[in-house]
């Protein structure tokens, strides 16, 4: 069975990033009589990429379309938690304009997770229920697979027709068929940690370019803190910069994310006067809070 979906190709290139379409969303999709319901866009409005301006280069290259024989590439973020790389995906797709459909990955998602689900709806009837990325696939939206290396190699093989020039994908469960939209456009995210499946090598030839986003030097990390947590004055941003940088370049402390700079940031200003706080005392009990034994210590460095 085959959807009926699939607007012929203009030729057009596809909208310029920065510039919003105007698009009506489908709700539901009805291929040879099964009816697939679609999910709502994720609210990605204040994914705001600030600084490391070639990554976002890279990144926004591989999704344009150049011609109508050019294929929308599949980018992939990778870096360790916390340096930006799901913000990076979510700003690109924002600058495209076109609903984005966020999917957060897991180790025991099952290829149908990933695609159409049935559920139990009133008088015992069997509702199928698109995934944000059938939902993308349909409305011409964005799917940005967040964690995508958590995901099994069975889940994965479900995507292979999707990340080749075929782009359609196989529901076992409903039955169907779908091709992608030819505005559909897919990116993940992987983290560098060891909570990873092995990407199988069909797979990974398929996920290109990979983009490797970094921890942000001091300029852009004050600035990034700043977009975050408006209400700091510029002497403790400063203050909390200078720390971080200095204690990593001693090796004292192993590394800190951009996450973890903005998370210090909103707690240190929990305090009546955050610009004297001894951060050389009270960062790394911050950061090691979950011993018991410290909270007193740091309710009364911060003077909570
Ligand atoms: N370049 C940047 N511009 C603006 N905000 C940023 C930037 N880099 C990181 N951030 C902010 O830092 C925080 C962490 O970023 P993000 O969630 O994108 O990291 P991640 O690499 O996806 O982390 P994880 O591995 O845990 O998923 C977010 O609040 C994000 O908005
Ligand atoms: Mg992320």
């Amino acid at each position: 069975m085959e959807a009926q979906n699939v607007a012929q190709e203009n030729g057009s290139r596809s909208a310029p990033a920065g510039r919003a379409t105007d698009i009506v969303l489908q709700r539901s999709i009805t291929i040879d009589d099964v009816t697939i319901h679609l999910r709502a866009p994720d609210d990605v409005v204040d994914s705001v990429w600030i600084g490391q301006a070639e990554v976002h280069r890279l990144f926004t290259a591989a999704w344009l379309k150049m011609h109508e024989r050019d294929r929308i590439m599949t980018p992939v973020t990778v870096g360790s938690t916390g340096c930006g790389k799901t913000t990076l995906a979510c700003a690109v797709a924002r600058d495209f304009g076109r609903p984005v459909y966020l999917v957060n990955c897991t180790s025991d998602m099952r290829p149908e997770d990933l695609l159409i689900t049935p559920v139990i709806a009133s008088q015992q009837q069997i509702l199928y229920r698109a995934s944000g990325l059938v939902s993308a696939m349909v409305n011409g939206g964005i799917c940005i697979l967040d964690e995508a290396n958590r995901m099994s190699e069975k889940s994965w093989a479900s995507l292979a027709p999707l990340l080749d020039d075929r782009r359609y994908i196989e529901s076992i469960i409903a039955g169907v068929k779908i091709h992608a939209h030819p505005e559909f456009r897919i990116a993940a995210t992987m983290n560098e940690d060891a909570s990873t499946f092995n990407i199988p090598e069909y797979i990974e030839s398929r996920l290109k370019p990979i983009i490797p986003v970094e921890f942000p030097g001091a300029d852009d990390l004050r600035l990034i803190i700043s977009y975050h947590v408006p209400y700091a004055s510029e002497r403790l941003v400063e203050q909390i910069v200078r720390y971080l940088m200095e204690q990593k370049e001693a090796g004292k402390i192993g590394s800190f994310s951009t996450r973890d700079a903005i998370q210090l940031t909103r707690y240190l200003y929990k305090s009546p006067d955050p610009a004297k706080v001894p951060l050389d005392t009270v960062v790394p009990l911050i950061l090691k809070v979950h011993e018991k034994s410290l909270t007193k210590k740091v309710i009364s460095l911060l003077d909570l």
